[in-house]
């Protein structure tokens, strides 16, 4: 096997290389003077079972765009199976027609890996599973809920928080299943809805709030913080009905704009996010690995093991 790490995921290459015992092969990135891309193997990857970790992440074309002209280096210079590894599945949120004449670009996105010789995908918290039906070959879609909640049951141990004072958020109706999921891994757990609605891209606009908040500690889940406008939205809402105290978590640290900053002088109990993304490390805001995950997944993908216990360990199903 080879293992390689594009430009947007060289931290999370290393740990997963490391964890492996596998080295990073090397690989060459040329941008022309125009913008152009040129990627390639400094190895033979012939017969190899090759495996790209890189997030489409900010900025996304670009990232997404060097995935691909790699991954057409890759087949043309005979290599096995190609696998990418792609913790932050970019463009994912345009997976539907919401308004009129709008792109289905997740589509397009999961066309264009498989034009380029994509073999398999892995991905974690996909924006929509669906979206594994974008594609005709195989889909790994796996989540860092399991590894979440756990850390916020160690911190809910360490305050002496009962899980039945808990409500979990999920902050649109996009979310409410991955609210459900985390509530079930946090048994005792209240689960109550934030009705959102988006106007135009990073807008968001809070209408209402569904259950029952008051004295309660809160924790609000979402795949994707991205400007934040989101989680702030909510936080709003949840401070005016009289929730106990705030926590956030979500996969995605997309962190656009000031998202940072407007989320850490808010003085929330707890922000956790994962490193999907690569991204410094930010007072105030936990950083769990999916390391650990993604190096398991490879590992039985190589040695033609199953995926279940994998999947058993983490998805909620
Ligand atoms: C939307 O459907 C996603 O699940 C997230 O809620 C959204 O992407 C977060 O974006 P922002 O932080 O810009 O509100």
């Amino acid at each position: 096997m080879m293992l390689f790490a594009l430009s947007a995921s060289p931290k999370l290459a290393q740990q997963v290389s490391t964890g492996l015992n596998v080295p990073l092969s090397k690989v060459e990135i040329t941008q022309f003077a125009d913008g152009e891309l040129m990627v390639r193997s400094l190895d033979s990857v012939r017969d190899a079972n090759v495996y790209v970790i890189q997030s489409t992440s900010t900025p996304a074309t670009q990232h997404l765009m060097e995935l691909l002209v790699f991954v057409d280096s890759l087949k043309r210079g005979s290599a096995h199976e190609i696998n990418v590894v792609i913790p932050y599945y970019g463009y994912a949120r345009q997976d539907r027609i919401a308004r009129p004449r709008e792109p289905i670009t997740a589509k397009l996105v999961a066309d264009l890996l498989t034009a380029a010789g994509v073999n398999r995908v892995v991905t974690i918290d996909i924006h929509t599973n669906q979206i594994q039906g974008f594609f005709s070959i195989p889909v790994d879609t796996l989540s860092a809920l399991p590894l979440m909640a756990q850390a916020l049951r160690v911190q809910f141990d360490k305050e002496k928080i009962s899980l039945n004072d808990v409500t979990v958020i999920s902050p649109d109706h996009g979310s409410i299943l991955r609210g459900r999921d985390l509530a079930t891994l946090l048994p005792g757990s209240q689960l109550a809805l934030i009705d959102k609605r988006r106007p135009e891209p990073n807008v968001a606009e809070v209408i209402s709030l569904i259950g029952d908040v008051k004295n309660k500690t809160i924790v609000i889940v979402d795949d994707i913080i991205d400007t934040a406008g989101t989680m702030l939205g909510a936080i709003d809402m949840l401070k005016k009905h009289h929730a106990k105290s705030i926590w956030i978590c979500a996969t995605h640290a997309v962190f656009s704009l000031d998202a940072v900053k407007q989320l850490t002088q808010l003085g929330l109990k707890h922000i956790l996010v994962s490193d999907t993304i690569d991204h410094p490390t930010y007072a105030g805001i936990e950083k769990i690995s999916i390391a650990p995950m993604l190096i398991k997944v490879i590992h039985h993908l190589e040695e033609g093991l199953p995926l279940t216990p994998i999947y058993e360990d983490y998805n909620v199903y």
